[in-house]
């Protein structure tokens, strides 16, 4: 099936969130997947995904983002680097690089794949080591990620920051330059899923925030032209929300590792919504016209403040899962937003969440 845009009026995603598999060897206390992971027994086998891969060509998308779980546990993921860029899609690989070496990368390289990014836990290996439950694996990032650009491809040093590692903002930059990377993401954490589960554990202090804050902002003029920086205020200490997804039902859409197509990654944790699959249903269609993309597209499901809100088709409205978390209804305004009657609570959750006490992690316990 072809999308037409002009007759749906609907505009075609630009990426697709490819989760090939929710297995890792990783349990970082930050994960974003969701707390019930799908098993190995329920991914989606090669042939779909090559399938999916095609009909997200046919719907417009320009960039496949191949993620997790750990996308690197599938055996076939250079077939569907190499279908997706077949089909004119550019891949990106989204890895913890713990699972690669040299030789897979030169392959995956061969089979088309142009872009790799990597999580860091932190810059110092013993607590990178907390945070992901796994030994050894910053000596083996730091391998995989020369090999990246070795190898030819575009590397993104995705610095995932929290409170045990947001005072080493500038090593992660200077760790980035030294890498040859073109790209940090300094990714302050987003409390869904597991992350949810160790906010407690994880969300840094205001006054952390506004060093970090001016530690990026001093380094940015020498970095102009050496090292893109992608960096947002977190959250919980905003006045105005992200938009989420670039708005729900947008500009993207993930398809799990069973093959639900979701707005978002954590759409599933919102109560009375059911998901199409690509098993069931083209993806056109469901981008389309599926009761979830429909939800929340556009303005007309606003409430006040949003609804008449000169911002509405900026930030729309924020984030629908993290309106969920916090007030316990997907339809409110994100109160991060300071217009929401509920933006109170983030003062009192930074103020009891935000610290810098020892709180044990609770790690996701699913493996390959
Ligand atoms: Fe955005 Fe709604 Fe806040 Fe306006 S009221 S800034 S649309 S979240
Ligand atoms: Fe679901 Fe933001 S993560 S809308």
């Amino acid at each position: 099936m072809t999308f037409c845009g002009a007759t749906t009026g609907i505009e075609p995603p630009l990426a697709l969130l490819a989760e090939l598999t929710h297995r890792c060897p990783l349990r970082c206390a930050y994960c974003s997947n969701p707390l019930a992971l799908d098993p190995a027994s329920r991914e989606l086998d090669t042939a779909v995904w090559r399938r999916v891969l095609d009909e997200a060509a046919d719907l417009g998308i320009i960039q496949v983002h191949f993620s997790g779980g750990e996308p690197t546990a599938r055996k076939d993921l250079e077939a569907l680097v190499a279908h997706a860029t077949g089909a004119g899609l550019y891949a990106n690989l989204i890895t913890s690089a713990v699972l690669l070496d040299r030789a897979r990368l030169e392959r995956l390289r061969d089979a088309g794949l142009q872009h790799v990014q990597i999580g860091f836990q932190d810059t110092v290996p013993a607590k990178a080591e907390i945070i992901s439950g796994f030994p050894g694996g910053q000596p083996k990032k730091l391998e995989v990620a020369r090999a990246v650009t070795d190898a030819g491809m575009a590397l993104t040093v995705n610095a995932i920051v929290q409170r045990h590692n947001i005072d080493r903002v500038d090593d992660f930059i200077d760790m980035a330059l030294e890498l040859k990377a073109g790209r940090i993401e300094i990714a302050n954490v987003q409390y869904y899923g597991w992350a949810l589960k160790n906010r407690a554990a994880l969300m840094p202090t205001h006054e952390q925030l506004i060093r970090m804050d001016e530690r990026v902002r001093a380094r940015l003029p020498e970095l102009t032209g050496r090292l893109v920086v992608d960096y947002v205020v977190p959250d919980y200490y905003a006045k105005r929300p992200k938009a989420c997804m670039g708005g729900w039902g947008r500009k993207f859409l993930n398809v799990t590792p069973s093959g639900s197509v979701l707005p978002c990654h954590a759409a599933e944790t919102i109560p009375g919504m059911t998901f199409d699959r690509v098993t069931e249903r083209p993806l056109a269609d469901i981008w389309a016209n599926s009761a979830a993309f429909q939800r929340y597209r556009g303005t007309d499901w606003m409430p006040q403040p949003c609804r008449s809100c000169d911002q509405r088709e900026i930030d729309w409205g924020g984030c629908r899962c993290q309106a969920l978390a916090l007030t316990g209804s997907a339809d409110n305004t994100d109160p991060v937003c300071e217009l929401s009657e509920h933006h109170g609570l983030l003062a009192g959750i930074t103020a009891t969440d935000g610290g810098t006490a020892e709180v044990p992690l609770t790690y996701r316990s699913f493996s390959l």
